[in-house]
């Protein structure tokens, strides 16, 4: 019994993913790239806020951080009528995603600690076209995910390439067969701006931290070397 249990355990995972055989794409990640954050947040209000919150963060704190001046981050970022105080609130009410989606969508301040950023990466690529879908596309790393595919006019529209492999049916890789607006290298570096810039928001002093934990490390050492000196000098009359 126990044995089944844990032979079922292992195989949850393999029967949950089987149907998508798309493999992660790396997200090339910088927090020190100012330009390519200040770009993913422009990128969020534009495309996510109108459905997702991420409240977690003001505006002010991401002028801070950025070394953005506040004007700039109003004009250039913020939705018109923010202030600079005001979290990144979405405008949509609850109720109404439940009745248009069947669901509420999340609020996204922790979602590249909770996905990391390569699945964001490779969520926000992986829609592709299914015409019984409510929003006519499906997504290759989230099946049958409710949200649809908001950059159908950068990215063009992709195609599942299904192959048939021990009796399952699987999808092996996305084909490009109407180009967007964007080259897919242009495309691809939106979306890692995007995700860059929610990795940013999951963990907005993780530079200062690890900055930080320089010193302390620093700090560590000097004291061991100082411990062992007294040490050495308290014990030397006892021998
Ligand atoms: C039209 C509304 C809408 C827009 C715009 C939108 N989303 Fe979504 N999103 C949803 C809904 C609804 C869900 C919930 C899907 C589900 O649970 O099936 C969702 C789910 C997600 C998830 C999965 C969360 C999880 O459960 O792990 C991520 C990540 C996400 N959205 C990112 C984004 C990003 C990034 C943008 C901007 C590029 C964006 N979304 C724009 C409606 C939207």
């Amino acid at each position: 019994m126990k044995k089944t249990l844990f032979t079922l355990l292992f195989l949850l995972p393999l029967t949950v993913s089987a149907s998508s055989g798309v493999k992660l794409e790396s997200a090339d990640i910088d927090l020190t790239d100012n330009l390519s954050l200040e770009r993913g947040a422009h990128h969020y209000v534009t495309y996510c806020l109108g459905c997702h919150s991420a409240k977690h963060i003001r505006y002010k704190r991401i002028a801070m951080d950025l070394e953005l001046d506040e004007d700039e981050i109003l004009k250039n970022v913020a939705p018109l009528g923010a202030g600079i105080y005001d979290q990144m609130h979405s405008a949509m009410n609850g109720h109404d995603a439940e009745k248009w989606f069947g669901t509420t969508p999340p609020d996204l301040s922790l979602i590249a600690r909770s996905r990391g950023a390569d699945w964001l990466y490779s969520y926000l690529k992986g829609f592709y076209s299914e015409p019984g879908k409510p929003t006519g596309v499906n997504n290759a790393i989230f099946k049958d995910v409710a949200m649809p595919n908001v950059f159908w006019q950068q990215q063009g529209t992709q195609e599942a390439v299904i192959k048939t492999v021990d009796g399952q049916e699987v999808i092996t890789e996305l084909k490009l067969v109407e180009p967007g607006q964007l080259s897919a290298k242009e495309f691809d570096r939106m979306v890692n701006d995007l995700v860059n810039f929610l990795v940013y928001v999951g963990e907005p002093v993780q530079l200062e931290r690890q900055q930080m934990g320089k010193y302390v490390l620093f700090f560590i050492l000097m004291f061991i070397v100082l411990a062992y000196l007294l040490k050495k000098e308290y014990w030397k009359d006892v021998h």
